[in-house]
């Protein structure tokens, strides 16, 4: 695939696996912010499309996605334990000119002059990673343990932890879906990183992740 991709003057930047696994990754983590949007909006009683069109609740659509992100962050963590430390190690990576690299960010999402980096993950992605990363267990954390009691003080405790770290992680995915999808550009092209076959350009690779690429490219030779 390495070889065939350069050819065509594209690179494989993550394995069908991993982008198998980010795409269930984010229909259960979608769904989970759809229905608990909904839940805490005070629309309990009034099903959503999702609940009319599946005929099953808003609160237990939830509570089975939750138990489907539950069971894909225990994958993550025994399974896929070797992706994952790699995944943590280059998001907690960090270089000299990260800060200079975040100053220049917001024109470079427009123009695409993003400063040099060496990471496999943009300075912006790796915030975005550990943000998130840590979020989304304190949701399954307190997910787990509203599915698993009924009322009292725990119950009123987990929920608000639950409530606020749902306002925290919506904003930064939003962020992450619109830089991710191509829409700004300085971003245009990057969604193929992640779907149809994960076939990325090559001078897309270069302008937002040359010291990956330079490594790619020195691995395949
Ligand atoms: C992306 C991850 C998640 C988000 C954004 C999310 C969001 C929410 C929100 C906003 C509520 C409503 C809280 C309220 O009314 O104050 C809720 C309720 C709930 N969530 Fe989650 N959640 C997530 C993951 C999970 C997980 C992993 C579980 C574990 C099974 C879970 C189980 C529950 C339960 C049991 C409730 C209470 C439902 C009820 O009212 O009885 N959630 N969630
Ligand atoms: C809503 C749940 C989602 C979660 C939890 C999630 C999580 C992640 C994480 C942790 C990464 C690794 C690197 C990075 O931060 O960019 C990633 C990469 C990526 N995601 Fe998502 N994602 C979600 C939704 C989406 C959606 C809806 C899209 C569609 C545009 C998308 C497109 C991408 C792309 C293109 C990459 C690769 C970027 C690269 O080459 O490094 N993601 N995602």
């Amino acid at each position: 695939m390495a070889r065939n991709a350069r050819q065509a003057g594209v690179v494989e930047r993550y394995s069908r696996r991993t982008r198998w696994f980010h795409a269930l990754t984010y229909v259960t983590v979608l769904t989970l912010l759809g229905t608990g949007w909904w839940l805490a909006t005070g629309h309990e009683g009034h099903p959503s499309v999702l609940a009319e069109a599946t005929g099953v609740p808003d609160v237990t659509l939830h509570t089975y996605a939750g138990w489907a992100l539950a069971g894909l962050a225990a994958v993550a963590v025994t399974v896929a334990a070797r992706a994952t430390r790699v995944f943590l190690a280059e998001s907690l990576r960090a270089e000299r000119g990260d800060a200079h690299w975040l100053r220049r960010w917001p024109a470079a999402a427009l123009n695409g002059r993003f400063p040099r980096h060496d990471g496999h993950f943009d300075p912006g992605q790796r915030i975005a990673n550990l943000v998130v990363t840590a979020l989304l267990a304190v949701l399954i954390g307190s997910g787990v343990g509203l599915a698993a009691i009924d009322g009292g003080t725990a119950f009123v405790w987990l929920q608000r932890v639950h409530r606020w770290s749902t306002y925290l992680v919506t904003p930064v995915l939003l962020g992450h879906i619109v830089i991710a999808s191509g829409v700004l550009p300085g971003y245009r092209g990057v969604a193929r990183s992640m779907h149809i076959g994960g076939r990325l350009r090559i001078e897309v690779a270069r302008r937002i992740w040359p010291g990956w690429l330079e490594r790619h490219e020195n691995r395949d030779r």
